[in-house]
């Protein structure tokens, strides 16, 4: 990666192929599922059997992370005996990226032969019948960051990935939800299961106030900054998507109230619950 990751607005299907050919080169894993790690979680990469890892920084083309906590490696191995490709260290849009780059991997996994995303991330929690350590099934998402015209879509549509105006209202899949509501009952996490609507915001900042009430009443049950790209970009080029947000603070609606959201706060509460989200997505992975 180059400066050109934060300036560039588009890739063309020969950079995604180079990338992709290499990584088929160097790898004899042939996985049908893609992982993507939120912050914290990237644990899952490590429970990877047969392991084969890839530092951002050795593959062609491919973006570098620079959040801490985020590992920055593409990890090929296997999980429950299924053949995946996990990424430890996500990037995001608030570091500068821009969302074509972001969304890179996704389309590197496509052209690997990727059938299935599985997102997961860190989230503040909007319904207040959450709580902190919940664990919410997404089931649809409000793309903030398309209604200002960030849409990892936008420019030109290269039809080798996908048609023109993509289908949204089926971006998260129907029957990996009822498996995953069913896998969490089996594996004891029933009890901390939601499922709602996660709205990408840019970040860097936490919400407002005045934020949170809004997302509050547009229907949003979870607030982060990551995801929504990945998965837009998923669905362009057919993949089938499955999301989980860790519910790691409760938002702030109130004047009153002497609560600050911090980072600190999103880290303990991953911490907390990353097993058991690890321990799900492991079983949903062994039924794909
Ligand atoms: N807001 C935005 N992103 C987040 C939050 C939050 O409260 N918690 C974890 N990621």
């Amino acid at each position: 990666m180059d400066a050109s990751a934060f300036g560039k607005c588009s890739y063309s299907y020969e950079d995604y192929r180079e990338t992709a050919d290499w990584l088929l080169a160097n790898t004899q894993l042939r996985p049908k599922v893609a992982i993507i790690c939120g912050s914290g979680l990237g644990g899952l990469a490590d429970l990877l059997e047969n392991r084969n890892v890839f530092p951002y920084t050795d593959i062609p083309r491919f973006p570098h992370s620079t959040v801490e906590g985020h590992a920055g490696k593409l990890v090929f191995g296997e999980l429950e005996g299924r053949q995946c490709v996990c990424m430890q260290g996500r990037f995001h849009f608030y570091e500068g990226y821009n969302i074509a780059t972001v969304t890179y991997p996704v389309r590197v996994f496509f052209l690997l032969g990727v059938e299935t995303l599985i997102v997961t991330n860190a989230a503040g929690g909007l319904n207040s019948s959450f709580n902190v350590g919940d664990i919410m099934l997404i089931r649809d998402h409000i793309n903030m960051p398309g209604f200002a015209g960030q849409n990892p879509l936008c420019g030109h549509n290269d039809e080798r990935f996908g048609v023109r105006f993509p289908c949204m209202s089926d971006a998260y899949d129907r029957e990996l939800g009822t498996m995953a509501r069913r896998t969490a009952e089996e594996q004891g996490c029933g009890s901390f299961l939601q499922q709602g609507v996660y709205c990408m915001l840019a970040g860097p900042t936490f919400e407002t106030i005045a934020e949170c009430r809004a997302l509050q009443v547009l229907g949003a049950d979870a607030v982060g900054m990551s995801t929504v790209p990945e998965v837009v970009v998923a669905r362009h080029c057919g993949m089938r998507v499955l999301g989980f947000s860790l519910i790691t603070n409760k938002v702030v609606t109130d004047y009153d109230s002497q609560q600050k959201a911090n980072h600190q706060e999103v880290l303990q509460t991953t911490e907390m619950r990353a097993k058991d989200l690890q321990r799900l997505v492991r079983h949903m992975v062994g039924q794909l």
